[in-house]
Protein backbone atom coordinates (compact mmCIF):
# COMPACT_ATOMS: atom_id res chain seq x y z
CA UNK A 1 0.00 0.00 0.00
CA UNK A 2 1.23 3.79 -0.46
CA UNK A 3 2.63 5.65 2.12
CA UNK A 4 2.01 9.29 1.58
CA UNK A 5 1.49 12.34 3.72
CA UNK A 6 -1.68 12.58 4.91
CA UNK A 7 -4.05 15.21 4.33
CA UNK A 8 -7.43 15.89 5.81
CA UNK A 9 -10.38 17.76 4.83
CA UNK A 10 -12.57 19.71 7.24
CA UNK A 11 -15.44 17.12 8.80
CA UNK A 12 -18.46 17.31 7.35
CA UNK A 13 -22.13 15.94 8.03
CA UNK A 14 -22.74 12.51 8.50
CA UNK A 15 -26.02 13.30 6.12
CA UNK A 16 -25.41 14.23 2.86
CA UNK A 17 -28.25 15.71 0.38
CA UNK A 18 -29.83 13.03 -1.49
CA UNK A 19 -27.25 12.48 -4.71
CA UNK A 20 -28.90 13.64 -8.03
CA UNK A 21 -29.14 11.42 -10.75
CA UNK A 22 -26.06 13.79 -12.59
CA UNK A 23 -23.59 12.51 -10.13
CA UNK A 24 -23.79 8.84 -9.30
CA UNK A 25 -21.20 6.33 -8.10
CA UNK A 26 -22.20 2.65 -9.64
CA UNK A 27 -20.20 0.39 -8.94
CA UNK A 28 -20.09 -3.34 -10.03
CA UNK A 29 -19.19 -6.64 -9.34
CA UNK A 30 -18.78 -7.70 -12.98
CA UNK A 31 -19.26 -11.71 -12.20
CA UNK A 32 -20.02 -14.88 -14.53
CA UNK A 33 -17.31 -14.91 -17.20
CA UNK A 34 -16.21 -18.21 -16.15
CA UNK A 35 -19.39 -19.52 -16.39
CA UNK A 36 -20.02 -17.71 -19.73
CA UNK A 37 -17.37 -19.52 -21.14
CA UNK A 38 -17.66 -22.70 -19.80
CA UNK A 39 -21.45 -23.09 -20.89
CA UNK A 40 -19.72 -22.44 -24.68
CA UNK A 41 -17.33 -24.85 -24.18
CA UNK A 42 -14.61 -22.13 -24.00
CA UNK A 43 -11.34 -21.58 -21.93
CA UNK A 44 -12.39 -19.17 -18.91
CA UNK A 45 -9.89 -16.92 -20.01
CA UNK A 46 -12.12 -16.45 -23.30
CA UNK A 47 -15.04 -15.31 -20.64
CA UNK A 48 -12.66 -12.80 -19.12
CA UNK A 49 -11.56 -11.05 -22.85
CA UNK A 50 -15.31 -10.81 -23.43
CA UNK A 51 -16.15 -9.25 -20.03
CA UNK A 52 -13.38 -6.96 -20.83
CA UNK A 53 -15.47 -5.57 -24.19
CA UNK A 54 -18.58 -5.39 -22.00
CA UNK A 55 -16.57 -3.35 -19.48
CA UNK A 56 -15.60 -1.35 -22.37
CA UNK A 57 -19.07 -0.61 -23.60
CA UNK A 58 -20.53 0.17 -20.32
CA UNK A 59 -17.63 2.78 -19.57
CA UNK A 60 -18.45 4.24 -22.94
CA UNK A 61 -22.34 4.63 -22.12
CA UNK A 62 -21.59 5.37 -18.19
CA UNK A 63 -21.50 9.10 -18.52
CA UNK A 64 -24.68 9.73 -20.73
CA UNK A 65 -26.52 7.89 -18.20
CA UNK A 66 -25.69 10.07 -15.30
CA UNK A 67 -22.66 8.25 -14.02
CA UNK A 68 -20.02 10.29 -12.41
CA UNK A 69 -18.20 7.89 -10.93
CA UNK A 70 -17.79 3.77 -11.85
CA UNK A 71 -15.63 1.43 -10.07
CA UNK A 72 -15.04 -1.93 -11.54
CA UNK A 73 -14.43 -5.08 -9.71
CA UNK A 74 -11.91 -6.36 -12.28
CA UNK A 75 -10.02 -8.41 -10.04
CA UNK A 76 -10.34 -9.69 -5.78
CA UNK A 77 -7.07 -9.93 -3.93
CA UNK A 78 -9.24 -13.32 -3.03
CA UNK A 79 -8.55 -14.57 -6.85
CA UNK A 80 -5.56 -15.14 -6.16
CA UNK A 81 -6.33 -18.95 -4.80
CA UNK A 82 -7.41 -19.37 -8.68
CA UNK A 83 -4.82 -21.05 -11.27
CA UNK A 84 -1.97 -18.64 -11.72
CA UNK A 85 -2.54 -18.75 -15.72
CA UNK A 86 -6.19 -17.09 -15.08
CA UNK A 87 -4.90 -14.34 -12.57
CA UNK A 88 -1.83 -14.06 -15.12
CA UNK A 89 -4.63 -13.53 -17.95
CA UNK A 90 -6.45 -11.02 -16.47
CA UNK A 91 -3.59 -9.00 -15.63
CA UNK A 92 -2.49 -9.27 -19.38
CA UNK A 93 -6.49 -7.72 -19.96
CA UNK A 94 -5.77 -4.67 -17.93
CA UNK A 95 -2.51 -4.11 -19.33
CA UNK A 96 -4.15 -4.41 -22.47
CA UNK A 97 -6.71 -2.47 -21.99
CA UNK A 98 -4.05 0.24 -20.60
CA UNK A 99 -2.34 0.37 -23.96
CA UNK A 100 -5.64 0.71 -26.14
CA UNK A 101 -7.79 2.66 -24.00
CA UNK A 102 -6.07 5.48 -22.73
CA UNK A 103 -5.95 7.80 -25.24
CA UNK A 104 -9.69 6.99 -25.75
CA UNK A 105 -10.09 8.15 -22.29
CA UNK A 106 -7.95 11.24 -22.49
CA UNK A 107 -10.43 12.01 -25.58
CA UNK A 108 -13.84 10.96 -24.14
CA UNK A 109 -12.79 13.14 -20.32
CA UNK A 110 -12.34 9.53 -18.32
CA UNK A 111 -10.14 9.99 -15.29
CA UNK A 112 -8.72 6.24 -14.65
CA UNK A 113 -7.87 5.38 -11.14
CA UNK A 114 -7.18 1.82 -10.17
CA UNK A 115 -7.49 0.70 -6.46
CA UNK A 116 -6.00 -1.95 -4.66
CA UNK A 117 -2.70 -3.05 -4.03
CA UNK A 118 0.47 -2.59 -6.29
CA UNK A 119 3.04 -4.34 -5.22
CA UNK A 120 2.21 -8.21 -6.47
CA UNK A 121 1.71 -6.82 -9.76
CA UNK A 122 4.53 -6.90 -13.02
CA UNK A 123 6.68 -3.70 -12.67
CA UNK A 124 5.48 -3.11 -16.92
CA UNK A 125 1.50 -3.49 -15.46
CA UNK A 126 2.46 -1.02 -12.31
CA UNK A 127 3.92 1.41 -14.75
CA UNK A 128 1.54 1.22 -17.15
CA UNK A 129 -0.93 2.23 -14.51
CA UNK A 130 0.75 4.99 -13.27
CA UNK A 131 1.08 6.14 -17.02
CA UNK A 132 -2.46 5.88 -17.71
CA UNK A 133 -3.17 7.73 -14.22
CA UNK A 134 -1.14 10.65 -15.31
CA UNK A 135 -2.71 11.24 -18.80
CA UNK A 136 -5.58 10.59 -17.48
CA UNK A 137 -5.74 13.03 -14.78
CA UNK A 138 -7.57 15.56 -16.31
CA UNK A 139 -10.37 13.95 -17.63
CA UNK A 140 -13.52 15.44 -15.67
CA UNK A 141 -16.61 13.31 -17.80
CA UNK A 142 -16.37 10.16 -15.58
CA UNK A 143 -13.95 8.41 -13.21
CA UNK A 144 -13.14 5.25 -14.32
CA UNK A 145 -11.58 3.20 -10.98
CA UNK A 146 -10.98 -0.09 -11.77
CA UNK A 147 -10.40 -2.13 -8.55
CA UNK A 148 -7.45 -4.92 -8.93
CA UNK A 149 -6.08 -7.08 -6.10
CA UNK A 150 -8.27 -5.18 -4.87
CA UNK A 151 -9.87 -6.18 -0.61
CA UNK A 152 -11.87 -4.13 1.28
CA UNK A 153 -11.49 -4.97 4.35
CA UNK A 154 -7.03 -4.91 3.43
CA UNK A 155 -7.71 -1.16 2.52
CA UNK A 156 -9.93 -0.39 5.81
CA UNK A 157 -7.46 -2.34 8.14
CA UNK A 158 -4.34 -0.20 6.22
CA UNK A 159 -6.24 3.10 6.75
CA UNK A 160 -6.98 2.57 10.28
CA UNK A 161 -3.40 1.25 11.14
CA UNK A 162 -2.40 4.90 9.95
CA UNK A 163 -5.39 6.80 11.50
CA UNK A 164 -4.44 6.11 14.19
CA UNK A 165 -1.73 8.84 13.89
CA UNK A 166 -3.83 10.88 13.28
CA UNK A 167 -5.44 13.77 15.61
CA UNK A 168 -8.85 15.05 14.80
CA UNK A 169 -10.83 11.86 14.30
CA UNK A 170 -14.01 11.46 12.27
CA UNK A 171 -15.64 9.69 9.61
CA UNK A 172 -14.80 12.10 6.72
CA UNK A 173 -11.17 12.12 8.19
CA UNK A 174 -11.36 8.42 7.98
CA UNK A 175 -12.94 8.22 4.66
CA UNK A 176 -9.50 10.63 3.64
CA UNK A 177 -6.75 8.08 4.72
CA UNK A 178 -8.78 5.07 3.00
CA UNK A 179 -8.60 7.43 0.05
CA UNK A 180 -4.99 7.89 0.56
CA UNK A 181 -4.61 4.47 0.88
CA UNK A 182 -6.45 3.57 -1.99
CA UNK A 183 -5.21 6.44 -4.19
CA UNK A 184 -8.37 6.33 -6.46
CA UNK A 185 -10.31 8.03 -3.90
CA UNK A 186 -13.37 6.41 -1.57
CA UNK A 187 -16.95 8.62 -2.03
CA UNK A 188 -19.97 6.48 -1.34
CA UNK A 189 -21.63 4.28 -3.49
CA UNK A 190 -25.08 5.43 -4.61
CA UNK A 191 -25.97 2.00 -6.69
CA UNK A 192 -24.24 -1.39 -6.55
CA UNK A 193 -24.77 -3.62 -9.37
CA UNK A 194 -24.11 -7.64 -9.23
CA UNK A 195 -24.23 -9.86 -12.13
CA UNK A 196 -23.79 -13.41 -12.20
CA UNK A 197 -26.95 -14.57 -9.88
CA UNK A 198 -25.18 -14.31 -6.75
CA UNK A 199 -26.09 -11.96 -3.97
CA UNK A 200 -22.93 -11.09 -1.91
CA UNK A 201 -20.40 -8.34 -1.41
CA UNK A 202 -17.49 -10.03 -1.52
CA UNK A 203 -14.96 -7.54 -0.04
CA UNK A 204 -16.13 -5.08 -2.44
CA UNK A 205 -16.41 -1.33 -0.97
CA UNK A 206 -17.31 -2.34 2.37
CA UNK A 207 -16.90 1.03 3.67
CA UNK A 208 -18.22 3.20 0.69
CA UNK A 209 -21.29 1.23 0.34
CA UNK A 210 -22.88 1.61 4.07
CA UNK A 211 -25.83 3.26 1.93
CA UNK A 212 -25.75 2.07 -1.64
CA UNK A 213 -28.56 0.14 -3.04
CA UNK A 214 -28.27 -3.26 -4.51
CA UNK A 215 -29.36 -4.51 -7.48
CA UNK A 216 -28.43 -8.16 -8.35
CA UNK A 217 -29.09 -9.78 -11.80
CA UNK A 218 -28.55 -13.16 -13.17
CA UNK A 219 -26.77 -11.54 -16.34
CA UNK A 220 -23.98 -13.21 -16.50
CA UNK A 221 -21.54 -10.05 -17.07
CA UNK A 222 -20.30 -10.23 -20.63
CA UNK A 223 -23.88 -10.83 -21.60
CA UNK A 224 -24.56 -7.33 -19.34
CA UNK A 225 -25.88 -4.19 -21.68
CA UNK A 226 -26.38 -1.09 -21.73
CA UNK A 227 -30.34 -1.69 -21.61
CA UNK A 228 -29.41 -3.55 -18.37
CA UNK A 229 -27.59 -0.91 -16.88
CA UNK A 230 -30.54 1.53 -17.93
CA UNK A 231 -32.98 -0.89 -16.11
CA UNK A 232 -30.53 -1.16 -13.16
CA UNK A 233 -30.74 2.66 -13.12
CA UNK A 234 -34.86 2.64 -13.46
CA UNK A 235 -34.98 0.06 -10.58
CA UNK A 236 -32.59 2.63 -8.63
CA UNK A 237 -34.69 5.62 -9.18
CA UNK A 238 -37.69 4.33 -7.60
CA UNK A 239 -36.41 3.76 -4.78
CA UNK A 240 -36.54 5.55 -1.56
CA UNK A 241 -32.84 5.96 0.16
CA UNK A 242 -33.55 7.37 3.64
CA UNK A 243 -30.00 6.81 4.92
CA UNK A 244 -32.10 6.23 8.28
CA UNK A 245 -34.26 9.15 8.41
CA UNK A 246 -37.89 8.51 7.57
CA UNK A 247 -39.35 8.05 3.87
CA UNK A 248 -40.86 11.19 3.13
CA UNK A 249 -44.70 9.92 3.11
CA UNK A 250 -44.70 9.41 6.65
CA UNK A 251 -42.22 12.44 8.09
CA UNK A 252 -45.03 14.82 6.02
C1 LIG B 1 -15.73 -12.69 -12.19
O1 LIG B 1 -16.10 -13.76 -13.01
C2 LIG B 1 -14.84 -11.85 -12.93
C3 LIG B 1 -13.53 -11.68 -12.65
C4 LIG B 1 -12.83 -12.34 -11.54
C5 LIG B 1 -12.66 -10.88 -13.50
C6 LIG B 1 -13.36 -9.73 -14.12
C7 LIG B 1 -12.51 -9.29 -15.23
C8 LIG B 1 -12.93 -8.57 -16.23
C9 LIG B 1 -14.31 -8.05 -16.36
C10 LIG B 1 -11.99 -8.26 -17.27
C11 LIG B 1 -11.15 -7.11 -16.83
C12 LIG B 1 -11.64 -5.92 -17.47
C13 LIG B 1 -10.84 -5.06 -17.97
C14 LIG B 1 -11.38 -3.93 -18.74
C15 LIG B 1 -9.42 -5.19 -17.82
P1 LIG B 1 -15.78 -15.23 -12.52
O2 LIG B 1 -14.51 -15.65 -13.15
O3 LIG B 1 -15.79 -15.30 -11.03
O4 LIG B 1 -16.99 -16.00 -13.15
P2 LIG B 1 -17.70 -17.29 -12.54
O5 LIG B 1 -18.34 -16.87 -11.24
O6 LIG B 1 -18.70 -17.62 -13.60
O7 LIG B 1 -16.64 -18.32 -12.38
Amino acid sequence: MQMSPIVLRQPTPILQDLPTRRSLHVAIISDGNGRWATSRGLPRSAGHRAGAQTARRIISAAPGLGIRTLTLFALSSANWKRPPAEVTAILRLLHEYLLTETSNCVAEGVRLSIIGRRDRMPATLRDAIADSEAATANGTRLHLRMAVDYSAREAIFHAACRFYKVTKLSPDSFSDVLSEVLRGGSTDVDLLIRTGGEQRLSDFLLWECAFAEFVFTSQRWPDFTVDDLQAALREFDNRERTRGALPDAIAG
